[in-house]
């Protein structure tokens, strides 16, 4: 479904991601791990058109994302949950998921929110609440749930478990294995090692830009440097 080849993205002098490749198989979670300043946030930044790579080929299907503005990218069916996940804290819960569906007409929003709903009980009850007055688990699950409302075929979760506890944290896993059982394919950026590979198939290890491992989720949490440096046992 995604192919990325040999991606370089610089800020300035900074060389963030330093000729990255991997692949999504259609269907499938994959997970991108690594420790502060790997590069995970700006590769997926380079596949919404967010940041501009220096080199390196991005396919979405046959599609190249090389060069398209975000917009475009969402309107391809890959939608983006950022890091820090910037809700707009002063809208409604309900206004955050309609921007979510912004390129959508009104009937299909009205049934996205019937299936978005479903999947998150709690942010129909919350409708009418401020999403900056949300828990932070919940806020993380509005923004899940906002990226959903693009009908996405591929998702980017960037460090969905940022400052949740441990129980929002197995909810937010429980969450993103529905979303997957719905054919939505997924890229999971996490620090929460884990987490990302007890939940993907299929994983890829950065450190300072460069893709340093790689293998079956289930293979690199039994590799022992990878249960060293990442899993901290
Ligand atoms: N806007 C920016 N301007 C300059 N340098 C940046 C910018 N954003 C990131 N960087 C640098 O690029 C490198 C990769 O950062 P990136 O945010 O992609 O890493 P990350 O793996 O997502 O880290 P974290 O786990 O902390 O989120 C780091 O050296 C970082 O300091
Ligand atoms: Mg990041």
């Amino acid at each position: 479904m995604l192919e990325v080849e040999n991606l370089w993205v610089r800020y300035g002098t900074v060389e963030a991601v330093k000729g990255v490749s991997f692949s999504v198989p259609a269907g499938s979670i994959v997970s991108l791990i690594g420790a502060n300043g790997a590069g995970k946030t700006t590769s997926l930044r380079a596949l919404t058109g967010l940041v501009k790579p220096g080199a390196g080929e991005l396919r979405f299907g046959s599609t190249s994302l090389v060069g398209l503005a975000p917009h475009q990218v969402v309107g391809l069916g890959i939608a983006h949950v950022p890091e820090g996940r910037r809700l707009f804290p002063k809208m409604t819960v309900l206004e955050n998921l309609t921007m979510g569906a912004y390129r959508r007409s009104r009937a299909d929003v009205a049934s996205t929110l019937i299936m978005v709903y479903e999947h998150f009980p709690i942010l129909k009850e919350r409708g009418r609440q401020l999403a900056g007055s949300l828990s932070g688990g919940e806020q993380q699950m509005l923004a899940i749930a906002r990226a959903l409302m693009s009908r996405p075929k591929l998702l980017l979760l960037d460090e969905p478990s940022m400052g949740l506890s441990p129980i929002m944290t197995a909810e937010v896993g429980k969450i993103i294995r529905q979303i997957n059982a719905l054919d939505v394919s997924i890229i999971l950026v996490e620090q929460n090692a884990m987490l990302a590979l007890t939940l993907a198939q299929y994983g890829y290890v950065l450190q300072t830009g460069q893709l340093v491992m790689q293998g079956k989720a289930q293979d690199l949490l039994r590799d022992e440097g990878v249960k060293k440096a990442y899993l901290g046992l």
